[in-house]
């Protein structure tokens, strides 16, 4: 499964990128309002320190502007994915868009039909929010499922990336789907490093590497 990090922190996206995991970026507009800087810049540093797709949403809601604003951030670098959600127009965007050959993520992914409409609009990505499904009490995931099996009944050639992913249990469930991409937090990578039972061994290896040593 390929893992895009969910960020526009710059420094966070460089050191998740020394780890040698990272495929791709996916960022929205209130990542990127977080930095405090201009969205180009950006982008920028993140194209030249992510070396997959990288997705940048537009802010209109109209297709004419979400298509104006689509082109201007696909010229920008190869590697821009253009992000629009999911609503009408932003499935005509999707249409006009995919058909200039510029690839497309569909976000805001609630449920299937959704995602069903954004692959047969040609979107290159769709991506099903999972964490702000599970926070009003549904079940995220089971979402993603149904999303994924349904599509593996055609060929589209769109990939689920699964967003909203806030713990461990998500990764991991988005693999035993089968989904495409996980696009995670760095909060959310780092964790799958972790375990009690690593820590407390390589320290029992070292105290008794050390021991032996005397
Ligand atoms: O890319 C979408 C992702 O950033 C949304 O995550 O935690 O705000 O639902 P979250």
């Amino acid at each position: 499964m390929k893992i895009f990090i969910d960020s526009a922190d710059i420094e966070e996206i460089r050191e998740a990128c020394t780890w040698g995991i990272v495929d791709g970026c996916t960022t929205n507009p209130s990542l990127v309002a977080k930095t405090g800087r201009k969205f180009e810049d950006v982008l920028a540093d993140i194209c030249e320190t992510v070396d997959g797709p990288i997705s940048a949403e537009v802010v209109s809601t109209e297709a004419d502007g979400m298509v104006e604003e689509g082109r201007r951030l696909a010229a920008l670098h190869p590697n821009i994915v253009v992000k629009v959600p999911m609503i009408a127009e932003g499935v005509k965007a999707t249409h006009r868009l995919s058909s200039e050959g510029i690839k497309v993520n569909v976000t805001l992914i609630f449920q299937p039909a959704q995602g069903i409409l954004a692959a047969k609009a040609g979107a290159s990505f769709i991506s099903p929010f999972v964490g702000r499904l599970d926070d009003i009490g549904q079940d995220g995931m089971d979402m993603v499922a149904t999303l994924v099996g349904a599509l593996a009944n055609y060929s589209y050639g769109t990939e689920v990336l699964v967003a909203s992913i806030r713990n461990l249990n998500h990764f991991i469930a988005a693999a035993e789907i089968g989904a495409d991409v996980a696009t995670c937090p760095f909060s959310v990578i780092k964790q799958f490093v972790k375990h009690p039972l690593t820590d407390a061994g390589l320290a029992t290896f070292l105290a008794d590497w050390e021991k032996a040593k005397k």
